[in-house]
């Protein structure tokens, strides 16, 4: 039979442990469709037995060796890639515990190479030329064009050759406000092959972020195109990037140049507004270069690219990451955790302008002489069944997206779904939140016909790679877990206090030792560096999240324990939110929580106190929002304004956040002991206006 009762304990956290009895129900991968009785679904004898790791037993011989004997480990992965001279015998060195000094993390250290030589040159001198490395598909179904890894590496090389020619020196920073067009890509590995720091700023960032960001890496070069089609909306991104440079100049910033592709099918370049001498159309310059260029090699421990992510507090981190460990961990996790064979067709719903576009749509795939797509558009333009045209178009194998997708496309009904064949594909990846059981059955039994497994990946901006995730064919899977650690990767979950727990828990998640992908520093603050990440819990790298750990062993994340908020996958923090509401002159004070979300996981509450004498109005509501989308961007703008006369706040002035959250989610209920409140009436008062 398809389904059965299995004896079933996996400890990886613990070897020694014995194995208790117990049952649960399980469905086995391409038999029936997973029920909401099914805890378990098994992998397929016929998957497993194609698969890079195909079973628990190899995984666990293979993760033993990762965790003792970490040098031996990484360097036989690493030996496969090219380097111009080797490391230092000791692959990893350096100081996680902050009682012991600073920390520094340290992986491949003396080791020569060049990240963008190895995605590649490495890959074209193997054989692969020839092979379709981007298929590029844009906003209008028809419009598309693809690059073989020869083509990419010539375009690649002439924009290398021309930011070189405009003084762009390794060590130099490049911003990229780019949609998702192949020069995203194309800009991402020219700037890796001169040795310059790459950082991309999602193109839905308003003029303020990035006029933020320039202010803080202080770019060269910046990197845009004047517009954009995103579903049937015209974006300027062009306009932006002009305010932003308008308001860093106010900075004492001046910028070399400011890289402008025409992307005709959008806007055509005179409608675009153009500042002579700064101001450099990419199709004037780049083409004339030649179509080869040598490439700057750089040491394990030059800074590859910086990604600016939200924090509890305060401005946008900036969080750097290396070349050398960063290039071996993205490669790594990519192959293993999508099962990758040379025959796939991959395609990553995500944007560039997240660490996941950095890692698995630019430099994981590459490595792996993978074929890409790149799509520009939105997932559901111009309807519901677009992502699925998509994958019958360019038969794809591997589908790695988010949850808020899978629920949003879920709401539409299973006919867009099955208008189309899918049966191309293989595995399917999830990431962004945590994906709730009936959102992971949805994608497992409707989208990927009850015949693919699904990587649940646990990862963030600061960890460069996947750290908790399923190997495809290697275990059972649980809806909504992660599973279990990839190699090299020891989880351990401390309560309060730090102690690590064992066994069945829950807790804060922390990281014991290091990983080649972790990130080194942030831009320009290490002490914050060390005190977000590693005083919190001395002794481990500290993720911000919580999670439990069943009896089996297998990882639960359940959200966020800091003051981030994820909404549709994107993380905001809600001290930005707030700092956006109270530079509206109306507005004085702001507390910001997230609320459960049906589509987007999380949404955004505001509570806001106005100044005196100034009355609560739908037109102030709306420039509130206003407030947010222009210092952010749109996709940050709260869901939910509640008008506080008041803050619940403590004797010494601390905002209740958990009280706030309660009343957010209408938990009336539960809003446990309001006693310690400095004036207890603010919460009746705050519930008396919450439908206001
Ligand atoms: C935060 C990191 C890593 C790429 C996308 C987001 C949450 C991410 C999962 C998952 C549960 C997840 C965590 C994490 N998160 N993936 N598979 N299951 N939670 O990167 O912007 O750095 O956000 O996203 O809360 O801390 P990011």
């Amino acid at each position: 039979t398809s389904r059965s009762m299995v004896n079933f304990y996996y400890p990886p956290h613990n070897l020694g442990l014995p194995k208790p009895k117990h049952q649960l129900n399980a469905v086995l991968l391409g038999q029936a469709p997973a029920s909401e009785e099914d805890d378990l679904v098994f992998p397929s004898p016929e998957f497993s037995s194609q698969a890079l790791v195909p079973s628990f037993n190899q995984y666990m011989e293979m993760y033993k060796r990762s965790v003792e004997d970490p040098a031996g480990f990484w360097s036989d992965i690493a030996a496969q890639f090219y380097w111009k001279c080797r490391w230092d015998p000791s692959v990893y060195s350096g100081n996680l515990d902050v009682r012991k000094g600073n920390v520094n993390i340290k992986w491949f250290e003396g080791g020569i190479t060049n990240i963008c030589y190895n995605c590649l040159d490495r890959n074209i001198e193997s054989g692969n030329g020839d092979k379709i490395a981007i298929y590029w598909e844009g906003n209008e179904p028809g419009a598309d064009a693809s690059l073989t890894y020869t083509q990419l590496l010539q375009r690649v090389c002439q924009l290398a050759n021309y930011l070189k020619d405009i003084g762009v020196k390794k060590g130099d920073a490049v911003l990229i406000y780019l949609p998702m067009l192949m020069e995203l890509p194309i800009a991402m590995l020219a700037c890796a092959r001169i040795g310059a720091i790459h950082s991309v700023v999602f193109a839905g960032f308003s003029a303020e972020s990035v006029a933020q960001r320039i202010n803080d890496c202080k770019p060269k070069v910046l990197i845009t195109c004047n517009a954009v089609m995103r579903g049937s909306k015209l974006i300027h991104l062009k306009q932006i990037v002009d305010s932003a440079l308008t308001e860093s100049s106010q900075n004492g910033f001046s910028l070399g140049a400011c890289l402008t592709y025409e992307n005709k099918p959008a806007m055509k370049r005179e409608a675009t507004e153009w500042q002579v001498g700064r101001d450099v159309w990419w199709q004037d310059v780049v083409p004339k270069y030649p179509t080869t260029s040598e490439v700057e090699w750089v040491d394990a421990e030059d800074p590859l690219f910086l990604l600016y992510t939200s924090g509890s507090t305060g401005k946008p981190k900036g969080v750097l990451h290396t070349t050398g460990g960063y290039m071996i961990y993205s490669a790594t996790t990519f192959k293993y955790a999508f099962d990758y064979k040379a025959e796939d067709v991959y395609w990553c719903t995500a944007d560039c302008g997240w660490i996941t576009g950095h890692s698995y749509v630019t430099y994981g795939p590459m490595l792996n002489g993978a074929t890409v797509v790149v799509y520009e558009g939105a997932p559901n333009y111009p309807d519901p069944g677009r992502s699925w045209a998509i994958v019958d178009k360019y038969k794809v194998t591997l589908l790695y997206t988010a949850p808020t997708l899978v629920r949003s496309l879920m709401r539409e009904g299973n006919e867009h779904v099955n208008r189309y064949s899918r049966k191309s594909l293989r595995v399917l990846g999830s990431v962004g939140e945590p994906i709730n059981p009936s959102a992971w059955r949805w994608f497992y039994n409707v989208i990927g016909d009850s015949r693919c497994p699904i990587s649940d990946t646990w990862w963030q901006t600061e960890t460069g790679g996947f750290m908790i995730a399923p190997l495809p064919g290697a275990w059972p899977q649980k809806p909504g877990s992660a599973t279990f650690p990839f190699f090299g990767v020891q989880p351990v979950i401390v309560d309060d206090k730090g102690n690590e727990l064992e066994g069945e828990c829950s807790g804060y998640l922390c990281i014991k030792g290091s990983w080649p992908g972790a990130f080194r520093t942030l831009f320009g603050d290490h002490e914050r560096y060390e005190t977000a990440y590693f005083k919190p819990f001395p002794g481990y790298y500290f993720s911000g999240d919580g999670c439990s750990r069943d009896k089996d062993g297998y990882y639960w994340l359940t959200g966020r324990v800091d003051d981030v908020i994820n909404v549709s996958g994107h993380r905001i923090g809600t001290a930005e939110v707030e700092s956006a509401l109270v530079s509206h002159s109306h507005c004085t004070e702001a507390a910001v929580v997230g609320v459960e979300h049906e589509v987007k996981g999380q949404g955004i509450y505001a509570f806001v106190t106005l100044a005196e004498g100034v009355p609560y109005s739908e037109e102030l509501r709306k420039s509130l929002i206003l407030a947010v989308r222009k210092q952010i961007g749109a996709f940050a703008a709260p869901d939910k304004i509640h008008w506080a006369p008041g803050l619940p706040k403590t004797r010494s002035g601390k905002i209740m956040r958990r009280i706030l959250r309660k009343i957010a989610s209408r938990q009336l209920d539960e809003l446990g002991d309001t006693s310690s409140l400095a004036d207890p009436n603010v919460v009746d008062q705050l519930i008396a206006l919450a439908d206001h």
